[in-house]
This record gives C-alpha cells, sequence and structure tokens, in this order.
C-alpha cells in the first residue's frame, strides 16, 4: 500500500510502499484510514523543521489527523467493533515510571519529553491505507459526524484549552456572569476555538488578518460570531469598540500578537496560547505594562499543546452540537478534500482552510 513520508536527512516527501500491518498484541485494532487532516505542523515537518521518524527508519509517514473504520479487531479489545469509526489520540507516553502524567494516561502533560507522537514524532502516521493501533488509544465517534470527524483531532487542542480555563476561572471566589470569549486567527483552530465559545454561551468574536468581506469572515458570521479584520482594525482599538474579554484563545503562532494578545483580558481573565511560533520569532513588548497589567489585573496566560482522552471525548460532543447549531459553517470548514498523491502539492502550497485526504469511503 501506498503512504506518504518525509526523508528528513534527504530533504525528501515522497510516496512511498509500505508492507500492510497485521494484528500482532491481543488489544491491537485493525484500522482502514478513512480521512486524514493536513495542517501547519505537517508542513513544518515537510520543510523539515520538525518532527522525527521512528527509530530505526530513514523516513516518517505523515498524518496525525485522523478518521478510521475498525476492521478487525485482537481478542482482548471490547470497547471496539468492526464497523465502528474512530479518531486516534495523537501522542503516546514515555516509558519513564517517574512521569506522572504519562503513567496517569495524561501523556499532554508528558514531564520528560520522551513521548512519541504518531505522524509527529519518533512513530509513523496515518497518511496511508492501513495502520494498527492499541486499543487505548483509539476513540469511537458516532457514523453520525462520519462526514466532519476528521475535524476531532485539531477540535481538541481547544477543548482542551477550555478545559484548563474553566479550571483555571474555578480559581476566582464568585461565579461568573455572561462571558465573552475572543478567538484570535481564522484557520480551523481558530474557526472551531470561535465555535466552541458560541456553542459554550459565549459572546464570540474572530481577529484575524482576512478582509471583513472574506470567505473567512462571512463563515464567521454564519456560525453567530462576530469578525474584525487585522487589515482595518489595530488589537487596540478592538478593545475600545467591541471590550474587553473574560477569555481569549489564540491559534496564529505569530509571536508579536501573542505577546500583545494580554491587553485584551479583561480583569480575572485567562489567554490561552495554542499557536507555536518560529523559534527564531522576536517582538517588541512593553515589559513594564504587560507585567504590571498581569499582576494588578489578576490575569493568567498559559500555553497548551496535545489533549487527553476527556478532550476527545469533548471535542465529539462539541462537534455534535456544532452540527445541529450550524450544520453548514462547519462542513464549510473542509475546503479541499484531495487524494493521496496530492499531498505533497497540498502541503507545500496551502490554499483555502482545512485540507483533507480522502483514503477510502465507507464500504
Ligand atoms: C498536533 C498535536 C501535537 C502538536 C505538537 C499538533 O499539530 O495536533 O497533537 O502534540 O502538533 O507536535
Ligand atoms: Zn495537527
Amino acid at each position: 500500500m501506498q503512504a506518504v513520508a518525509v526523508f528528513p536527512s534527504k530533504k525528501k516527501l515522497d510516496l512511498v510502499d509500505v508492507p500492510q500491518p497485521k494484528l500482532q498484541g491481543s488489544t491491537d485494532v485493525l484500522l482502514r484510514v478513512r480521512e486524514v487532516g493536513l495542517c501547519g505542523t505537517d508542513r513544518e515537518i515537510s520543510s523539515f523543521e520538525y518532527g522525527s521518524p521512528p527509530p530505526g527508519s530513514d523516513h516518517l509517514i505523515l498524518g496525525h489527523e485522523s478518521l478510521a473504520e475498525v476492521i478487525e479487531v485482537g481478542r482482548e479489545v471490547r470497547s471496539l467493533k468492526p464497523g465502528d469509526l474512530v479518531v486516534a489520540m495523537v501522542r503516546r507516553p514515555c516509558p519513564h515510571a517517574e512521569c506522572r502524567p504519562c503513567r496517569a494516561g495524561r501523556p499532554d502533560f508528558c514531564v520528560t519529553g520522551d513521548f512519541t507522537e504518531r505522524g509527529i514524532k519518533g512513530a509513523d502516521g496515518f497518511l496511508t491505507d492501513y495502520v494498527v493501533d492499541d486499543e487505548a488509544y483509539l476513540v469511537r465517534v458516532p457514523h453520525a459526524l462520519a462526514d466532519v470527524a476528521v475535524l476531532v483531532e485539531p477540535l481538541t487542542v481547544i477543548t482542551k484549552a477550555g478545559d484548563q480555563a474553566r479550571a483555571i476561572f474555578s480559581r476566582l471566589p464568585y461565579e461568573p456572569g455572561p462571558q465573552r470569549g475572543l478567538a484570535l486567527g481564522a484557520g480551523p483552530i481558530g474557526l472551531l476555538a470561535a465555535m466552541v465559545l458560541v456553542a459554550d454561551g459565549f459572546e464570540a468574536y474572530v481577529y484575524s488578518r482576512d478582509a471583513e468581506d472574506s470567505e473567512q469572515a462571512e463563515l464567521v458570521r454564519s456560525f453567530g460570531a462576530h469578525y474584525t479584520s487585522s487589515m482595518t482594525h489595530s488589537l487596540e482599538s478592538l478593545a475600545q469598540t467591541a471590550g474587553q474579554f473574560d477569555v481569549v484563545l489564540e491559534a496564529v503562532g505569530f509571536a508579536p500578537l501573542m505577546l500583545a494578545a494580554t491587553q485584551m483580558l479583561k480583569r480575572n481573565g485567562v489567554l490561552a496560547l495554542t499557536g507555536v511560533p518560529p523559534e527564531a520569532a522576536t517582538a517588541e513588548v512593553n515589559a513594564g505594562r504587560s507585567l504590571r497589567n498581569l499582576v494588578l489585573r489578576n490575569e493568567v496566560v498559559f500555553g497548551t499543546v496535545n489533549a487527553g482522552r476527556r478532550d476527545y471525548l469533548s471535542a465529539i460532543q462539541h462537534l455534535e452540537q456544532f452540527m445541529a447549531l450550524f450544520p453548514e459553517s462547519v462542513r464549510k470548514l473542509i475546503t479541499h478534500r484531495a487524494r493521496l498523491d496530492e499531498v505533497p502539492q497540498m502541503l507545500t502550497h496551502k490554499q483555502g482552510i482545512k485540507n483533507v485526504v480522502e483514503m477510502s469511503r465507507a464500504a
């Protein structure tokens, strides 16, 4: 079967032929991959700036935003059966006994850094026809979500950020009233963040560089959020006209904006950073003012990566809610469905919102 792989030492991205995997362990599950979403991480790996092949291999099979169908299950698998649809969790625990988060089933908080991530770090991904995975890392999704469930993995970035933000809010000695939320960025994660804000009852805003008459802006308004373009409004002017926010979810990865985002917070507010800026990025900040504000206004800024099973379950619930509230807006997030052999081209020439690779359809 074919797969898309990156060869970091040869600086090459190519289609490769790989053998079809078989069940080995008793909790293994054989999956037929249906769809794989592509994101900025895949583009970084394809430009050889990030990621690593499995130990002993010269290439890494890409793809971490999966949707697959269960074909066969090992003898001890209890939670899944052939025909089920699943999304695979990306990160796998490190081997160290002292890593409490990994031992507790939360490798998204791994403290040793020796975790693996399928399709990203030290383990092959899903851009191929069949894969084998352990039941422990598979999350079942309802068939009713089949045509949008490839969005579950990117959505977990936001459901985890939301879960963490809620934990931080729970420190407050009072019940918050109606809340206002701001998503920074109108890529897939920013748009999903805004959808979560709307579905969770926030008054939701999106701030991004697309024009106010762009498709992205139109899409934002279609599910009930407000849109402001950085082409015509600075962050300060957004704060002046729209006011400040209880929660800001950043999904841009542009360092100056990430640092400036605290000025959008209300007192006691929370800023979640999910974008990953290039390591060499620099930005000028008025450190005194930012730090003074953090302290004098009880603000919290935190970073978040990857997600645990509860975040996958929350993502599935939210996606069901989105499909009841604004199904057409959700479908519009997937702007292009392509074949496996189009992947190299799609990774080097980004277009639209979310690009998805179609591996197989329902039998
Ligand atoms: C993936 C995460 C992963 C992160 C860092 C993201 O694109 O969605 O699962 O942890 O990249 O590698
Ligand atoms: Zn991703």
